[in-house]
């Protein structure tokens, strides 16, 4: 399975599941040189923000000043946000957005407590936002949340998570990203889920995001890679949650990722002394530690500046 040549492709999501969570407000020049920073650490692919209701995230009201600094500063940087409907999807194309993702969940609740939605009029409403993005000739990504265990209604059958992946994938998704929400994921189910979802989805569409909450994090992302999978998101210093599933603790760290994959002869492009200057300059702004499983590791080899 491994060999030098073979490839790991991060989508460092910290800008936008990192910080849509954090009570402190970060300003837009500190989300902005985030982003700069991943992308000098050579991230190709960020989730930079979402286009949502401000009442719902205050975080995220900036996402319009924020996108189009962004992608004014660094062209070259694949960079997605998130939208719930079409009104974001408006929102994001105002500001000039090259690549989306909705944000479906598998089950009832989690879709009413996040969306405000059913699970019904959900996978309507990702459906024309994709169909209404790929006609715009915008990239695109389908989230299939809690596709392990749902907070509110426990474990989520395996046949809906197929079906559901299967839909978005039909309606266009560029890519369908297979998330654990909540972080209840354990590798022996990563396995069975992503080889099921990969005979709907090719796995060149498909992508897998874990939350660390378990400290299964790094074991899961393993399971998904082992399973084909060769897309995952993850987050710089493993900052993340969504403020809607209670309990849900950050994503898998980036930088443990990066260090796993080196270490197993899969090449991510991403050079481990920038994220930590990435990591750092969160810190700096949120006044707190953050860092994956490998952070104390990492800062000790790291050269004197
Ligand atoms: N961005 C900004 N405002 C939006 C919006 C969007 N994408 N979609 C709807 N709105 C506005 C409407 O214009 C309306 O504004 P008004 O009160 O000034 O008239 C208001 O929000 C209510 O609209 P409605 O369609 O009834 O939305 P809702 O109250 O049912 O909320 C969402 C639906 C999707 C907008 C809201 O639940 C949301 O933003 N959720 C965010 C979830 C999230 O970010 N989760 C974490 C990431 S997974
Ligand atoms: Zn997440």
């Amino acid at each position: 399975m491994s060999g030098s040549m073979d490839r790991l492709f991060i989508t460092d999501v910290s800008p936008r599941d990192g910080l849509q969570n954090q009570p402190t407000p970060v300003s837009t020049e500190a989300k902005a040189g985030l982003i700069r920073l991943l992308a000098q650490a050579g991230v190709a692919s960020v989730e930079a923000t979402s286009f949502v209701s401000p009442k719902a995230v205050p975080q995220m009201a900036d996402a319009g000043q924020l996108l189009a600094q962004v992608q004014g500063e660094l062209p070259d940087l694949r960079v997605s946000v998130l939208v719930p409907n079409l009104k974001g999807l408006e929102r994001a194309r105002a500001a000039s957005a090259r690549e989306i993702a909705v944000v479906l969940s598998a089950t009832e609740t989690m879709n009413r407590r996040n969306i405000n939605m059913g699970l019904d009029e959900a996978v309507q409403v990702s459906e024309q936002t994709l169909q209404a993005a790929a006609a715009a000739g915008l990239r695109t990504r389908a989230y299939v949340a809690v596709a392990f265990d749902c907070p509110f209604e426990g474990a989520v059958p395996l046949d809906r998570v197929v079906s559901l992946a299967h839909r978005m994938r039909v309606a266009g998704a560029g890519e369908v990203v297979i998330a654990d929400t909540i972080g209840a994921a354990a590798p022996g189910m990563v396995r069975e889920r992503l080889q099921a979802i990969l005979q709907a989805v090719p796995q060149q569409q498909l992508a897998a995001h874990f939350h660390d909450t378990r400290g299964l994090g790094a074991a899961n992302a393993w399971a998904a890679i082992e399973a084909g999978v060769r897309r995952l998101d993850a987050s710089a210093g493993g900052l993340g949650g969504c403020p809607f599933a209670p309990g849900a603790a950050g994503n898998v760290a980036t930088e443990d990722l990066v260090l796993m994959a080196e270490r197993s002869g899969l090449a991510t492009g991403i050079d481990l002394d920038g994220l930590l200057r990435a990591i750092d300059h969160v810190e700096a702004r949120l006044g707190r530690p953050l860092g994956g499983r490998s952070i104390a590791w990492l800062r000790r080899r790291r050269p004197a500046a």
